[in-house]
């Protein structure tokens, strides 16, 4: 892997090997333990950050941006809300790059609801809602986000990202066992790291390859949970929900549904898998959703019975050791949820664009992977190099959408991800899918120059 990634990107091996380095499985506790105990022998004056093989990762992406004569993609600073268009270096772009998938972020209602939350609350909870108290907007959130996923309580934590590490440190221990699909996003694999459990992948959306792996490790564990995200996104993927529920009754374990991408995406009227499947009341055991999307918040959720939402409200970590969610994100995320479902045209309005960008995008020979057409659509370039050069060349041409490159994804999955939002237009979806296509086939001809002169 190494030497592929030196001559493609005429990288100094020691980068390279740096980022092999954090690539590889969790060290072992022992390990930590030498590690721990060679520090403290060690030399201190020499002790410096720019050792720590995560410095070196990004010195790579670094140098592969100056490769590529491009500037790093990431965090550019926009100038207003971003919607169809956004504003960069006082320049517009047509963008690709924002979760706002029902296009509630700035709603009048949303700015309202935050505005009068703070005048009456200020901008904090203060502290931890266990012992600082809760405010009226955090408990009217949870009592829709319950009734949205039809279970009897649920409970929102700050980030979303720690409410999948958070709630599977919690509820699982290394008696346990969490199976996961091979492409869930990190912070279902940090959770499960951290749990301590015994962790399998198995590979994206394949039932067959998860009951084999049941039936080899189930019964030699205590518990267990299957973990997936509803509509995948990196992937624009559907989980096969049904089949999941079938597994996860057969096998005796819990079923997670990470709702992040699928939650006003998903069913006719925004209400994700459960809608999307017609799943029954409980037999989804652990709902997690994200505030940061279509709820335009910040933050995550549980949805469940009333004994795992006790649980959690008494024992995540996340959660106790972490403040309350500010009362203007809990009040503007109630809002947008009341406006999901009062509008559901804006539902319909986002499968309509986002199945005709698949269309569009398939007519001229991309490759959308997995793709099925629903808010999240990766274009697929097969490498980093190219990923990066064509972000690059689409920004110069006013089009804002991501690279997503090694180790994110393979090097070979590399790709831009599109997300489609209910605020964009057919026009300039076919006008970008055109600059896409002609910028595309510069990419690959400037890597392929590249590699030549990185071998010569
Ligand atoms: C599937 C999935 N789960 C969880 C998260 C974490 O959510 P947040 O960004 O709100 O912390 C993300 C982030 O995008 C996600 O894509």
């Amino acid at each position: 892997m190494t030497d592929a990634k030196t001559s493609l990107f005429g990288l100094d091996p020691e980068a390279c090997a740096a980022l092999d380095a954090v690539m590889p499985a969790p060290r072992a506790p022992e390990q930590e333990d030498s590690l721990a105990l060679s520090a403290n022998r060690g030399d201190r004056a020499r002790a410096s950050f720019s050792e720590l093989p995560a410095y070196k990762q990004v010195q790579v992406l670094n140098a592969m941006s100056k490769k590529m004569g491009v500037d790093v993609p990431f965090f550019s600073c926009h100038e207003r809300m971003a919607k169809e268009y956004a504003c960069i270096g006082g320049e517009e772009f047509l963008n690709y790059s924002t979760y706002d998938y029902l296009g509630l972020n700035g709603h009048p209602r949303v700015v309202e609801a935050a505005v009068k939350a703070i005048a009456q609350f200020g901008t904090s909870a203060g502290a931890s809602r266990l012992v600082s108290g809760e405010r009226p907007m955090h408990r009217e959130l949870e009592g829709k986000l319950a009734a949205f996923y039809g279970t009897e309580a649920a409970l929102v934590f700050v980030s979303g990202h720690a409410t999948n590490v958070s709630t599977l440190a919690t509820l699982m221990t290394p008696s346990d066992i969490i199976y996961h699909d091979a492409l869930a996003h990190d912070s279902i694999v940090q959770g499960a790291l951290l749990s301590g459990a015994q962790r399998c992948s198995y590979a994206h959306n394949d039932c067959a390859a998860l009951e084999a792996v049941l039936e080899k490790t189930r019964s030699g564990r205590r518990r267990a949970i299957i973990a997936t995200e509803g509509l995948f996104s990196m992937d624009g993927s559907i989980a096969d929900l049904p089949r999941l529920i079938t597994l996860k009754k057969a096998y005796n374990a819990f079923l997670m549904v990470d709702e992040a991408h699928a939650l006003g995406v998903l069913g006719a009227t925004g209400r994700g898998s459960r809608e999307h499947f017609g799943a029954a009341d409980g037999d989804v055991d652990i709902w997690m959703g994200t505030l940061s999307k279509t709820l335009c918040g910040c933050g995550g959720f549980i949805a469940g019975c009333r004994e795992l939402i006790d649980v959690l409200r008494y024992k995540a970590p996340g959660f106790v050791y972490s403040v309350g969610m500010s009362p203007p994100l809990a009040a503007a995320s109630s809002v947008a949820l009341d406006l999901l479902l009062e509008e559901p045209h804006r539902v319909g309005r986002l499968a309509e664009l986002s199945a005709f960008f698949l269309r569009e995008a398939r007519k001229r020979g991309l490759n959308t992977g997995y793709a099925e057409g629903y808010a999240v659509i990766p274009v697929i370039v097969g490498s980093s190099l190219v990923a990066g050069v064509l972000s690059a060349a689409l920004f110069k041409r006013n089009i804002n959408v991501m690279p997503i490159i090694f180790p994110v994804v393979e090097e070979g999955a590399a790709r831009l991800r599109f997300f489609l939002s209910a605020v964009h237009s057919e026009a300039n979806i076919l006008k970008v899918l055109d600059i896409v296509v002609e910028e595309l086939k510069k990419a690959e001809a400037r890597a392929v120059a590249m590699r030549e002169e990185d071998d010569a």
